[in-house]
């Protein structure tokens, strides 16, 4: 037997017991006359004590065993002389009487604690010894915990687990497809899904009205902190349902996750906001609510005064951050270098301070009085003490700028607190968005989402203005689901696959499949996906969803611990029935 209790099990109840336990040796300490050994596995962490002076031979050898070598002892339980009361097993150690070497381990190539020095590249090398680490297990344990909470919760509420194909047809839904060559079919290609949006209105066809799964999705598109080329969703819909009906479905699911995962009561419905708010209030549609400091519109009293940035300008706008006069040139010209980078876009900023003593002092006094800048003061309910920022361009770049520094501002000012939790629902989402490149309109969400009923009139005249039926859960500035309510009348989703600018013939080879089902009965339905990467990220209080995932790709979408992508045989190629194209010097 290779063990009777794990390294995470015993206390002082336990003592004078034989036992036997095995795991991984996490650091050793050779006190002379005694060594001890810290013996970890995954539930814990257990310490040995050797002898010198009761078993020097058992002592020599326990000296010679390095970091993470697996190791089998067997020994007795022992109340601690100086016991370590932060741990659940620091008041015992085991008086080991005899030691079985499992496996050698090698230096490993970092330290295999709760601060590695190891950096990220070298950590996804050698993943399983990362692996090893606290931060990760409590990570991977969370996960854990949240898919068992999903799965159970939604059970409780008739959801039905049903898992969709992963080789399917490509569906364009805003990224790039990952392919797979057919070799039974030459010439021809599956692709992964990049979710399994109309399989899982199909469902509805079938009559499965409350479907879920945790389900892997995969999308070619550049990556971020937030973004991996495969991540998981926790994907649902529902039929005969409205949208209030789905929202309070979901609202109900992210609240018990709090409740039970993490101990927090999220009170009273979610607010909800419209599209059009949160891109004017906050620059961006996933705005961050755990605080104010909300853009305002300084078009109509900045412009025509003479101050040629602003006159020629479509949009003036600023933030206004509180209690921040006092900042020295210095600061703020770091903030005017954060506004310029390209990923910003701002051709500068400018910046008034409204002084302690009522005064204003700004970059912009030659052309303003001090009763404009009090008009402005006004319109952001600013003070005396107050930092007053401006950028000026095309509206929606300015928009999207001044979002991106007021969550700057907000860092600065440390006003993200990692513990507090601001969710709200975005809704009124447009249709469509017009692409200037491709001079067409492409779906916001995805071709399946129904336009409000009351704007159906306009998808002919003014299809820019007609809204959708859709929505995104954002919690503190990440956008952790989006969904929407469905069409499922088959002529009106022939009707969006037309404004979409594809042909019968492409709409019907694309999506026949799906038209085909309409004519069947199809029941209305709605639903939506969280990214579970982001909701567990979210709930560790990490940054990037690759520390919550077991086997992540870097940013360059590469595994480095298996290298992968990598190049294929020859022979498979031929019979797959495809040819390289030769790179271009
Ligand atoms: P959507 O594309 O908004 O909707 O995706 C749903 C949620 O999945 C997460 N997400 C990602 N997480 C990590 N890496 C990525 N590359 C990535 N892309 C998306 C986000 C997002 O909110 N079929 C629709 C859902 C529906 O309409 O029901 C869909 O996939 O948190």
């Amino acid at each position: 037997m290779y063990r009777t209790h794990t390294c995470g099990e015993l206390n002082i109840s336990n003592a004078n017991t034989k036992v036997v336990l095995s795991g991984w040796i996490q650091r050793s300490r050779d006190l002379g006359g005694m060594t001890f050994i810290d013996l970890r596995d995954r539930y814990g962490i257990t310490q040995l004590a050797f002898n010198m002076d009761t078993n020097s031979a058992l002592c020599e050898q326990a000296r010679k065993l390095g970091r993470e070598f697996v190791i089998q002892v067997e020994g007795t339980v022992a109340e601690r002389h100086s016991k370590n009361l932060k741990i659940p097993t620091g008041e015992i150690e085991i008086i080991v009487d005899k030691i079985i070497i499992l496996n050698k381990s090698e230096i490993p190539p970092f330290t295999i604690e709760e601060d590695t020095d190891g950096g990220e590249e070298i950590r996804m090398k050698y993943r399983y010894l990362d692996l090893r680490r606290t931060p990760m297990l409590n990570a991977l344990k969370l996960r854990h915990k949240m898919a068992q909470e999903t799965r159970k919760y939604l059970s409780n509420e008739e959801f039905m687990e049903v898992e969709t194909p992963v080789l399917i047809k490509s569906t364009p839904e805003g990224a790039r497809d990952f392919v797979v060559p057919s070799r039974m079919n030459p010439g021809e290609f599956y692709a992964l899904p990049q979710s399994p949006q109309t399989f899982k209105q199909l469902l509805m066809v079938g009559g499965y009205d409350r479907y879920f799964q945790i389900v892997k999705c995969f999308r070619d598109e550049d990556l971020r902190a937030d973004r991996q080329p495969e991540f998981t969703q926790i994907d649902c819909e529902m039929a005969f349902v409205e949208q209030e009906d789905v929202l309070n479905t979901f609202e109900g699911l992210i609240k018990h996750m709090f409740r039970v995962v993490m101990n927090v009561e999220l009170e009273g419905p979610f607010p909800r906001m419209s599209y059009d708010e949160a891109m004017s209030k906050y620059g961006n549609d996933k705005p961050d609510i755990r605080f104010g400091m909300k853009i305002r519109d300084l078009s109509d009293v900045a412009k025509g005064k003479g101050f040629v940035v602003f006159d020629n300008s479509e949009f003036v706008g600023g933030i206004n951050a509180n209690g921040c006069a006092e900042y020295s040139r210095k600061q703020l010209d770091e903030l005017t270098k954060f506004v310029t980078k390209p990923q910003v876009g701002a051709k500068g900023l400018v910046w008034i301070k409204y002084n302690e003593d009522g005064t204003f002092k700004s970059t912009i006094d030659k052309f303003f009085t001090e009763e404009d800048f009090k008009l402005w003061a006004a319109k952001f309910n600013a003070k005396p003490g107050d930092l007053i920022l401006i950028l000026a361009g095309a509206k929606a770049q300015t928009l999207s700028a001044l979002g991106t520094l007021r969550l700057e501002m907000g860092s600065l000012l440390n006003l993200l607190d990692k513990k507090v939790f601001a969710p709200l629902w975005v809704v009124d989402f447009p249709l469509l968005e017009w692409d200037e490149n491709a001079k067409r309109f492409f779906a916001m969400h995805h071709p399946f989402t129904s336009p409000k009923p009351e704007d159906i009139e306009k998808l002919d005249s003014n299809p820019g203005d007609v809204r959708a039926n859709a929505y995104d859960m954002v919690i503190n500035g990440v956008e952790v689901g989006g969904g929407s309510i469905r069409i499922h009348d088959q002529k009106l989703q022939q009707k969006m696959f037309k404004t979409l600018g594809f042909s019968d013939e492409d709409a019907e080879a694309q999506f026949g499949f799906l038209m085909n089902a309409f004519k069947y009965g199809a029941p209305p339905h709605g639903g939506i996906a969280f990214g579970f990467d982001r909701l567990v990220s979210l709930f560790a209080g990490l940054d990037s969803i690759r520390d919550v995932i077991a086997f992540p790709k870097n940013n360059n979408g590469r595994d480095i611990m298996i290298d992968s992508p990598s190049k294929v045989a020859k022979e498979a190629l031929d019979e797959l029935n495809l040819e390289l194209k030769k790179k271009e010097k």
